[in-house]
């Protein structure tokens, strides 16, 4: 049962409002919930009903406020956050105190200004984790990193979801969101690019493409682990870091293209890596030229 046995309210039937509502369900936090979306029930509800999650759905978000929510989650698209909070304003029927919480990691409080203005305590719960569908994200979310921003009882629900979660809590701060979520789009969709040019390369050196797939990620994989326990220093292998220019000038005579553009850019981050690591000054300099001489 949730703390206080009212129902929670998501409005945005999607892949974060679903996966948070799988995972509060078998966190057995829910004592109700309410989901509200734009069109008739989608089909993908029935995930969450074969696991024994019974929401009440509506089309309205002027009928989603009875019985009156412990708190309300906008699972919505970025850009649809202020309209949304807008129409909840306009509907006047969410209690007053009822805090409201939005899932962007880049939006900020901004597009909840005019419910905090009506005295609803607002702020964000970002899972910082992939949720590419309401299975895979209730399990991605246990365990998970959120950021998390808001006063009083906005702060209090965020993190007594975190806790639900047994995750751990990023506080954010207001005016540095773009730049905590451009960090975390590096880490996630950088890295989703970064492998999608080595799986390439490798496939064009003749290994299976499926092959190719699975052993840079794995690769990749390794080495999260590893700057993880360790940190980048300790972390980071390979031939810039071990000063082997003959290695890094047989790699850029079979690149080309973005793959050799992100090789070289990315052989620069290592290089400062290697420099802090007491690389030898003439050797940096030399893979610093071979480096800043794209295809
Ligand atoms: N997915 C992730 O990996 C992830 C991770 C962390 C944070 N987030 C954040 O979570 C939020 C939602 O993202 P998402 O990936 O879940 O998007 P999504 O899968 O596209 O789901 C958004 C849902 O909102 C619905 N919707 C749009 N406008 C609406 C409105 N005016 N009223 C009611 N429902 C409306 C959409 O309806 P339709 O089905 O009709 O389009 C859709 O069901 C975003 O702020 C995103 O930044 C997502």
């Amino acid at each position: 049962m949730s703390r206080e046995g009212r129902p929670l309210w998501i409005i945005g039937p999607g892949r974060a409002g679903l996966s948070l509502a799988l995972m509060l369900h078998g966190a057995g936090a829910l004592a109700g919930l309410t989901l509200t979306g734009r069109w008739d029930e989608p089909a993908r509800l029935k995930l969450l009903r074969d696991r024994g999650l019974r929401p009440r759905y509506t089309l309205r978000v002027a009928d989603g406020a009875a019985p009156p929510p412990r708190g309300v989650l906008i699972a919505v698209p970025d850009g649809a956050i202020a309209p949304v909070a807008l129409e909840l304003l306009q509907a006047g029927s969410l209690p007053s105190l009822t805090p409201v919480l939005h899932l962007s990691g880049s939006a900020g409080l901004q597009p909840l200004l005019p419910l905090a203005e009506a005295g609803h305590p607002v702020g964000v719960l970002h899972p910082l984790c992939p949720l590419p569908d309401a299975v895979r994200g209730s399990s991605r979310l246990r365990g998970a990193w959120y950021g998390v921003a808001g006063e009083g009882k906005a702060g209090e629900m965020a993190r007594w979801i975190v806790r639900l979660a047994g995750g751990r809590e990023i506080p954010l701060r207001e005016g540095e969101m773009a730049l905590y979520h451009a960090a975390a789009s590096l880490a996630s969709n950088g890295v989703v690019a970064l492998l999608s040019a080595a799986g390439r390369a490798m496939n064009r050196a003749g290994v299976p493409e499926e092959d190719a797939r699975a052993a840079v990620a794995a690769l990749a994989a390794a080495s999260a682990r590893d700057v993880a326990e360790q940190g980048p220093a300790q972390g980071l292998t390979g031939p810039v870091v071990r000063g082997d220019e003959e290695t890094v000038a047989r790699h850029l005579t079979r690149l080309s293209g973005p793959e050799r553009d992100l090789y070289c850019l990315l052989g620069k981050e290592a290089l400062e890596i290697a420099r802090d690591r007491g690389l030898d000054a003439a050797v940096a300099e030399r893979l610093e030229r071979a480096l800043a001489d794209p295809a």
